[in-house]
């Protein structure tokens, strides 16, 4: 019956009959409900020119929002009953907003703009019932803003985005070796010197092309503010990560003391213009641990337990208390060659170097604890041993997801094999900067983040999935949209619809709604990768990227 992405559970309508919204329709929005009658009249009524001027419970001509303890916590009931207008029942404020982002679809590609583009136009919901619940709690999706520097519009754009989707995790990547994007106000360097590099390799770190333009940009502490305001209105937690040990050379360049100063001179490095993975990383000091603890102290405050609560929008906040330290890819040689990091390891009576990277994780993690706060890190973390509470996102495939869930610590599958939305989505010659193995929109769409080998018990672990968006070769706000579009669209339905086993998924069904999404993404202005492949201008001829060839390891 339904065009809508991603499919709801449920869906009977009357293919004849609508419910017309015309400038005489109200909204009439129960208590609790206010963030979405907000939200309603500035999106769906600007972009269709309906005033949906305040109204009364009982008027036919109405769209209505009320709660509905009865239901689950996201789960949301879309009725349009022609003569009684459209009621939207959430089990939270989170799931009546879901059922606006369903409303929307289902009145056309018009209502994804800005401003009426046909004033005189009618509108009508299709009449119907929908009953929608997700299936996962944690639908995410990361966006790197270290390696290219995304400016906070285009931020608040993929918050739109990714609720749309009905996503409601942004990881923000937001430290790499390549930049540091936050202001620590006790610790300014971090941003005036971390935040820019002099220039930038063009593609793959094997390219022989280079940007000679410097590249920067940070997010002030108010920029942060609202960044994390705007997404909490949209019932969107956002999960900043602070990537350490390894990942960090901005930092050390900003203050080389951080450095492993008895094996390099890390006074002379500047933040880095290349790729790949970068042998100077943090020292494992007394110095080191309270500089961190200062720069996350400044973050818990921006970046609230229960920042929708504190935001003044009531609802749903599951996920705003995690918050991320990396944790990945960070190489050992400069540890096994310092002096000081080898007594740390004998003063600590540890076994080696892999083992002092699990005591600087937990210091972290029961540091975070002790202050009402979850860790969460990549897969790296559980080497040498985790503490109960932390969780992991799980990127080098799903072995560390089920070691994780078999130990009982939660989980959010993005396996790059799958998920890495860097990865080229096609294998012509004409792709820009290809990376990685080839994941289709229908590789995306049979995409299942739990694996078979966990039992009902440990699945309980798997919280939910996320797409991650590395941004090395994704210069700009276009390069991203190429390459999140439309493989998002298949991964929203991956995380929130009841999909059957990989093999038995109608990917037909989905390419038949895909054709009405298209028309919704034209509308937001996201400039996605054509099914014939890409525009001219989407095409980067001759920048070198790194393709792997095959099928990607299964597991
Ligand atoms: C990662 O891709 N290094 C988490």
């Amino acid at each position: 019956m339904t065009d809508v992405i991603p499919a709801p559970r449920a869906a009977a309508g009357s293919p004849d009959r609508a419910v017309p919204l015309d400038r005489g329709t109200t909204l009439w929005a129960a208590e609790g409900t206010g963030g979405t009658e907000r939200w309603l009249r500035g999106t769906l009524g600007a972009a269709l020119g309906l005033p949906l001027a305040p109204g009364a419970e009982d008027d036919p001509d109405s769209v209505r929002l009320r709660l509905d303890d009865t239901l689950e916590p996201e789960a949301y009931r879309l009725a349009a009953v022609p003569g009684r207008g459209v009621e939207i029942r959430g089990g939270s404020p989170a799931g009546v907003f879901w059922g606006a982002q369903t409303l929307r679809q289902l009145l056309g590609p018009d209502a994804f703009r800005r401003a009426p583009v046909r004033p005189d136009a009618a509108h009508a919901v299709p009449a119907g019932v929908i009953e929608d619940a997700p299936r996962f709690r944690w639908r995410g999706l990361m966006l790197d803003v270290a390696r290219h520097f995304m400016p906070k519009d285009g931020v608040l754009r993929y918050l739109d985005l990714m609720a749309a989707h009905k996503l409601n995790v942004l990881h923000f990547h937001l430290t790499d070796d390549q930049g540091w994007r936050v202001e620590i106000k006790r610790c300014p360097r971090l941003t005036e010197v971390g935040s820019w590099r002099a220039r930038t390799r063009f593609g793959h770190r094997a390219s022989p092309l280079w940007d000679d333009k410097p590249h920067g940009g940070h997010y002030t502490q108010d920029d942060i503010r609202e960044i994390v305001a705007y997404a909490a209105e949209r019932h969107i937690a956002v999960v900043p990560e602070i990537d350490v040990p390894g990942h960090s050379q901005a930092a050390i360049a900003a203050y080389p003391e951080l450095g492993n100063t008895d094996v390099v001179d890390t006074s002379a490095l500047t933040v880095w213009d290349d790729w790949g993975v970068n042998p100077n990383v943090l020292a494992p000091t007394d110095a080191t641990l309270r500089f961190y603890e200062g720069v996350f102290e400044e973050l818990l405050e921006l970046f609230p337990a229960d920042a929708v609560a504190s935001t003044g929008s009531a609802g749903f906040a599951a996920f705003s208390s995690f918050f991320h330290i990396g944790g990945d890819e960070c190489p050992k040689e400069q540890w096994r060659a310092s002096p000081a990091a080898q007594t740390r390891i004998a003063e600590l009576g540890l076994a080696d170097e892999d083992a002092l990277q699990s005591w600087f994780i937990g210091h972290f993690d029961a540091w975070l604890a002790a202050r009402g706060r979850r860790m969460i890190g990549w897969d790296e973390i559980l080497e040498g041993g985790l503490a109960s509470g932390a969780a992991v996102s799980s990127w080098r495939g799903y072995a560390g997801g089920i070691a994780a869930a078999r130990a009982g610590h939660d989980v959010v599958m993005c396996p790059e094999q799958q998920v890495y939305l860097d990865h080229r989505q096609a294998p012509g010659e004409d792709e820009p900067v290809p990376i990685g193995y080839v994941r289709t929109l229908e590789d995306v769409y049979r995409f299942e983040p739990v694996p078979p080998e966990l039992d009902e018990a440990q699945a309980r672990h798997v919280l939910g999935t996320q797409a991650n968006v590395w941004t090395e070769v994704m210069e700009d706000q276009a390069r991203v949209d190429y390459q999140v579009f439309p493989r998002l669209a298949a991964f929203a339905e991956v995380a929130w619809s009841a999909l059957p086993a990989p093999a038995e998924r109608d990917f037909a069904d989905f390419g038949r709604r895909m054709t009405a999404h298209y028309g919704r993404l034209d509308a937001l202005g996201v400039g996605y990768r054509p099914p014939t492949g890409p525009r001219p201008w989407q095409r980067r001829p001759g920048v070198l990227g790194r393709p792997l060839e095959g099928p990607p390891p299964s597991r």
